[in-house]
């Protein structure tokens, strides 16, 4: 048994690509330097003791059959039971759960959350760590089932995967991930927070539940056009829909295209057409998916008042953060974060 680890796992920002993910689609995250942080060592034969130190919170569970429970416990207990189904062998261990990524802002302070426990509990029983990709699917299993919001893959695999001055152009359909240079030329991403928070947990009615009714709505579309998935979509198909599953399925066939777009101008250097193809997204999901609200609409027109090449709202929606581009020689407004692709999930231990 290990003595003493530290597994750290980032948030991400997604350049673009929203709501793609449980849709087959194609989306182009990056790990950021906020996280989680999970310190454990060895504890009481059979048990976990867990400390979340920014909220002051204690839980204590048995690895024999943990049991469902609200809030951050849910992550812990959650990890623990799915890493153990999925036949990962786990030990008694105390664990100090730490952050820094901003709890519903949409930078995915879950999946850090989900992720970082994962390769504690998995370092300190000694246990192999799964490939990415297996354990980023275990992580999704944790917030699914234990905490209840129907996200996809996208933040898991963005923390996982995560590469230095890369974004990760991820296709959901055949889970491969590719990395893709950001080089920005002296323009700079920085994220503005709405100041409104959410929660992606919910059975679809009110702000706070809109993640899991965009889900649905979706999936009746696709039972509709008598497809798998909406990656198979179309505009044509999409027209013939009743309101408003025609326009959320115009979102994910336009978001999808636009993700690819986006690599290509990021191949040319051309990043005025990135900042173009932000706010064609931002539309599209204010419009079609109508998933922002009136507080991240005022934040964007601030962005713009600032001098933004492009701003969009980022992750599951219903508050957050706004994601801008500032061109070169733009100073970042008071209230910004600059955000830069850093290293996926590792142990720091
Ligand atoms: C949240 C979910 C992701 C993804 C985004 C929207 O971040 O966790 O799976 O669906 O929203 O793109």
């Amino acid at each position: 048994m290990r003595n003493d680890v530290i597994a750290f796992a980032p948030g991400r920002v997604n350049l673009i690509g929203e709501h793609t993910d449980y849709n087959y689609g194609l989306a182009l995250p990056f790990a950021i330097s906020e996280g989680v942080t999970v310190r454990a060592k060895p504890g009481r034969a059979g048990w976990i003791d867990a400390h979340a130190v920014d909220l002051d919170s204690h839980d204590s569970f048995s690895l024999d059959a943990p049991a469902g429970a609200q809030g951050w416990r849910a992550f812990a207990r959650g990890a623990a039971a799915e890493l153990q189904a999925a036949g990962y062998r786990l030990t008694g261990s105390q664990l100090r759960i730490s952050g820094t990524v901003p709890r519903g802002s949409g930078l995915s302070s879950s999946a850090a959350l989900e992720v970082a426990l994962c390769l504690a509990l998995l370092a300190v029983a000694e246990t192999a760590v799964p490939d990415r990709i297996v354990l980023a699917q275990i992580c999704s299993k944790v917030e699914n089932d234990w905490v209840g919001a129907r996200t996809g893959l996208l933040d898991q695999l963005a923390s996982l995967c995560g590469e230095r001055d890369h974004a990760l152009r991820i296709d959901f359909r055949s889970l491969e991930v590719s990395p893709v240079d950001l080089e920005l030329g002296g323009y700079t991403l920085v994220t503005l927070d709405s100041g409104q928070r959410h929660a992606n947990a919910g059975p679809g009615e009110g702000a706070d539940e809109g993640y899991n009714q965009r889900r649905s709505e979706c999936a009746r579309a696709c039972e509709l056009l008598g497809l798998e998935s909406l990656r198979d979509a179309t505009l044509d198909g999409a027209a013939g829909l009743p309101a408003p599953l025609a326009a959320r399925v115009r979102h994910v066939v336009t978001e999808n295209e636009r993700v690819e777009q986006t690599v290509a101008a990021l191949a040319a250097g051309d990043l005025p057409r990135v900042g173009e193809l932000l706010d064609a997204s931002h539309a599209s999901l204010r419009d079609d998916f109508e998933i922002s609200t009136p507080a991240v609409e005022a934040t964007v027109q601030r962005r713009r008042a600032a001098g933004v090449t492009g701003a969009r709202i980022v992750g599951g929606g219903f508050g957050g953060h706004v994601l801008g581009l500032l061109p070169p020689g733009t100073p970042a407004p008071a209230d910004a974060v600059k955000v830069a692709p850093g290293p996926g999930a590792h142990l720091l231990s």
